[in-house]
């Protein structure tokens, strides 16, 4: 029951969604590089302004992990966080560690300047995107 509660949303949601790797590339690629190897992005550090998404997916997806055996329930958690980030970001909320933090400084905000719409677009694509990828 849970499970097809969370997937009608999930689809209903997705019906009419703008396509996230579009939203990704207009609104936050200035900042986040799609992909990059650990080893060169630290190697690299000095030529970026913010984590590269890989290792965003990934770090969020190692904290937002609940006991819950549907994975549709860790990916909704995912998804919520990011919606509620990119036009909340702050110290409190983030899951950067603190070194990021002092290097890249907090995100600013996008709120304004995307809609629901794009916000739960280029959220699902951030958690499927990196589906088998680790960084
Ligand atoms: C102007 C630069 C900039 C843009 C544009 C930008 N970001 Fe960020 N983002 C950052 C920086 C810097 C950080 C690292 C510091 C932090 O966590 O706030 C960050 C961190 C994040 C985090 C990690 C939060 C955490 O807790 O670790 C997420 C998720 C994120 N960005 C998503 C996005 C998405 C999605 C977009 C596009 C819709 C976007 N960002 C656009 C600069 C940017």
């Amino acid at each position: 029951m849970k499970k097809l509660l969370l997937t009608s949303l999930l689809l209903s949601a997705s019906i009419f969604a703008a396509d996230g790797y579009e939203v990704y590339k207009n609104k936050c690629q200035a900042c986040h590089v799609e992909m990059m190897t650990a080893k060169y992005a630290l190697s690299h550090l000095n030529e970026l302004v913010a984590p590269p998404m890989v290792e965003v997916s990934g770090r969020l997806k190692e904290n937002i992990k609940t006991t819950d055996e549907e994975e549709d329930v860790d990916r909704y958690l995912f998804i919520l966080f990011v919606k509620d980030y990119i036009v909340n970001p702050n110290l409190d909320n983030s899951m950067c560690n603190t070194g990021a933090i002092e290097k890249f400084g907090t995100m600013p905000s996008l709120k304004g300047q995307i809609n629901e719409d794009e916000k739960q677009a280029v959220a699902e694509w951030l958690y499927d995107r990196y589906e088998n990828t680790k960084f």
